[in-house]
């Protein structure tokens, strides 16, 4: 069997702290009832207020790098997929490579939204098919819970926090066999945090006027993403060479349970076929994707010689999907 870049590791790292619907009732106007039906999310995690994402990154790589049999000094790079990066620089893989000792490693930050777990991956293997890296740290490490106006009902119901990390190296098992990735900028508008970067620099007017929160045209956001998640996939599904009746499980971005569950449709693939966790994690950005794998890996969902199917939207708006032969 030919060697090309696949997985060597996973983990993830999920607080302790659980904040239910029922918890939400006491905060904004919604219900239990709405949030379940409309979303499919019950509870989400939340960090400590001293956490920052790095520290939940060095948890998941941790667990990852232990997975994978490696040392932290065998890494030569690190890719954290990131949104709520602890500060605007340095970049959360610098302060992740010293926390954990990758003393070996370069590292940068990418910025992908909910997509950049997949990015990640994708970045991570162009570096080890092409020979100049052997094994790459990717994490995906979010703290949405900062990010998010809690009066607003609309999208304070939807995230939580948590990361998730793998090890990509040559690999004869685990294979990532096909990818594909894009963008569309003319929605760039649609999901968006709009102060605190060059546009609009923090001022006491723009914290007055909540602009450090995220912002997102849920409706708008909803339709698109079900398309193009649906193209995302089968493109790299039909670049392996591969049906979507041939994926064996699919590991989507934990956006919304409808969503996912129109995407199964149009990919005509059964419920079952399909992995959840929303239930329990809500929208986790980046890190959905990267906990999702970790917990389908540990809980036995995926059988030597399966093809798994990655794939997820965000703002941007970017989409990707990755295809690994397991
Ligand atoms: O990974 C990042 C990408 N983001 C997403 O994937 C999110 C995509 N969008 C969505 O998941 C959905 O659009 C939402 C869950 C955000 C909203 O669901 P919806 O079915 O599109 O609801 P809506 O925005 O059309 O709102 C319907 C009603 C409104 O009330 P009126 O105007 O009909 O009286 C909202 O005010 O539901 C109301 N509403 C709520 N009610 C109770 C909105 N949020 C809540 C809430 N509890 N938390």
């Amino acid at each position: 069997m030919m060697e090309q870049a696949g997985i060597l590791g996973l983990g993830c790292y999920l607080p302790v702290m659980k904040l239910t619907n029922k918890d939400m009732e006491k905060m904004v106007d919604t219900s239990d009832e709405w949030i379940m039906t409309r979303t499919g999310i019950k509870e989400r995690r939340i960090a400590p207020k001293e956490f920052a994402a790095s520290d939940l990154g060095v948890e998941a790589a941790r667990a990852a790098i232990k997975d994978s049999g490696l040392k932290p000094e065998d890494i030569d790079l690190i890719i954290v997929a990131t949104v709520t990066g602890d500060m605007a620089f340095p970049s959360t893989s610098c302060i992740i490579q010293d926390k954990i000792g990758a003393r070996n490693s370069a590292a940068f930050d990418i910025n992908a939204a909910c997509s950049g777990f997949i990015f990640g991956i994708i970045t991570a293997k162009q570096f080890v098919d092409s020979g100049f890296y052997k094994n790459v740290l990717v994490i995906g490490a979010e703290k949405m819970t900062n990010l998010v106006d809690w009066q607003d009902r609309s999208t304070c119901v939807l995230f939580g926090d948590g990361a998730g990390a793998c090890v990509v190296g040559k690999s004869k098992d685990r294979r990532i066999i096909s990818y594909f990735i894009g963008c569309d900028g003319s929605g760039s508008n649609l999901l968006r945090l709009p102060a605190g970067g060059s546009r609009i620099p923090t001022t006491e007017e723009t914290v007055k006027a909540k602009l450090h929160f995220l912002k997102m045209e849920g409706n708008e956001v909803f339709k698109i993403a079900v398309k193009v998640m649906a193209d995302a996939a089968n493109k790299a599904i039909t670049k392996a060479g591969l049906l979507c009746s041939d994926i064996d499980l699919l590991i989507p971005h934990q956006a919304n349970i409808r969503i996912l569950m129109a995407v199964a449709k149009k990919m005509g693939l059964p419920e079952e076929k399909i992995f959840l966790n929303i239930e329990k994690y809500g929208n986790m950005s980046s890190a959905s994707t990267a906990v999702a794998l970790a917990e389908a890996d540990k809980e036995h969902k995926i059988k030597k010689g399966d093809n798994v199917a990655l794939v997820a939207f965000g703002a941007g708006l970017t989409y990707g999907a990755v295809v690994i032969k397991w």
